[in-house]
């Protein structure tokens, strides 16, 4: 007897971004975020779980290399859907205490500022949550995995709420608006580099929050303001006011990264050269008709409306020849499937 479940969920790309934790334990942040997730299928991880009776021991396979499963945030996404399960008796307890094998592949660089963290979490727990059959918030559950997974366990544009509680009960996501609301908008992600980046999310927020002034400020005074202003322009589909949110917010981080002491970066000669030709097309439309963003790594994401996409291309594939431009895509929900054999 075995069960197998799979789940798939989607890289979500931040707008306003999380950046810095008051509770490093609970992966609960200074501030609220918001992003995009983007369409099924495009960029996803697909995650498989096994229970069997004769599974030796816990095993973890990334993109079909056995990793180590001591890991103390897959562990703890475990045992608390185990929790759980055992409180809910879903069900019963010699399923529990058989051993799990956990195969998830990404389809785009693990590791580059891609968030294959995000989409990798939501999809583990969602398919953990399946496999127990528990009645959870996915999201609070996907946040202890990596926090900007609990975005990626909904479409469309998502809001995670940093929330104020001590337990972290009230730092959870939800949907702004589904994928449908802004059917024109489509994300291009210019793959700058796919190797590992070199200051982890963990260690590079920890140094902001303990050095960087400008965080403060930031989250006192920035975010929550953009963060209404930002809800506002999704809602009214004002890609004016959508996109120079997107790209100041962006600037901001890593102007914190910058600003926090010893200063670390993540974004490269060609990172900063997409940053000018972005401003000097929107200046030459005179209107603004593509926002950047980069996560933790120099990967940049291009929101654009449809209807500009062949000639951005172009544009980008003219300055920055390579045959890799080559992700457009839309947003959309994950999707979830379960299988019993
Ligand atoms: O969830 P983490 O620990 O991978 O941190 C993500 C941080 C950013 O991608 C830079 C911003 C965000 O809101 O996703």
């Amino acid at each position: 007897m075995s069960v197998i479940v799979t789940a798939t969920a989607s890289v979500n790309i931040a707008v306003i971004k999380y950046w810095g934790k008051r509770d490093e334990e609970l992966i609960l942040p200074l501030n609220d975020s918001i992003s995009a997730t983007l369409d099924t299928n495009v960029m996803c991880a697909r995650t498989s779980v096994c229970a069997r009776p004769d599974i030796e021991e816990n095993e973890m396979y990334l993109n079909g290399i056995k990793t180590s499963f001591d890991n103390k945030r897959l562990q703890t996404c475990l045992n608390k859907i185990k929790a759980i399960a055992t409180l809910q008796k879903v069900v019963d307890k010699e399923f529990l205490s058989w051993n799990v094998r956990i195969c998830s592949e990404n389809n785009f660089p693990t590791a580059a500022g891609l968030a294959s963290s995000a989409a990798g979490y939501a999809c583990l727990v969602t398919a953990l949550a399946k496999l127990y059959k528990i009645e959870s918030d996915i999201s609070q559950l996907a946040r202890l995995g990596s926090g900007s997974a609990c975005r990626s366990v909904f479409g469309g544009f998502v809001r995670w709420h940093a929330g104020g509680k001590c337990d972290g009960s009230d730092s959870t996501a939800s949907q702004i608006v589904q994928s449908t609301h802004w059917p024109e908008m489509r994300v291009l992600v210019l793959v700058v580099a796919d190797k590992k980046k070199h200051t982890s999310s963990s260690i590079g927020m920890k140094r902001s929050v303990e050095s960087s002034e400008l965080l403060k400020y930031r989250v006192e005074h920035c975010v929550p303001r953009r963060v209404d202003e930002m809800i506002n322009a999704i809602k009214g589909k004002d890609f004016q006011r959508f996109a120079e949110l997107t790209m100041k917010d962006s600037n901001q981080f890593h102007a914190v990264c910058l600003d926090s002491y010893p200063p670390f970066h993540y974004l490269t000669n060609v990172s900063y050269k997409i940053i000018d030709v972005i401003h000097k097309y929107n200046e030459i439309c005179k209107e603004t008709r593509v926002a950047y963003t980069f996560d933790a790594g120099p990967n940049a994401c291009l929101f654009l409306l449809e209807k500009d996409v062949p000639e951005v291309l172009s544009l980008i594939k003219y300055i920055f020849p390579s045959p890799n431009t080559d992700y457009v895509r839309g947003l959309d929900v994950p999707k979830a499937e379960e299988e019993n054999t």
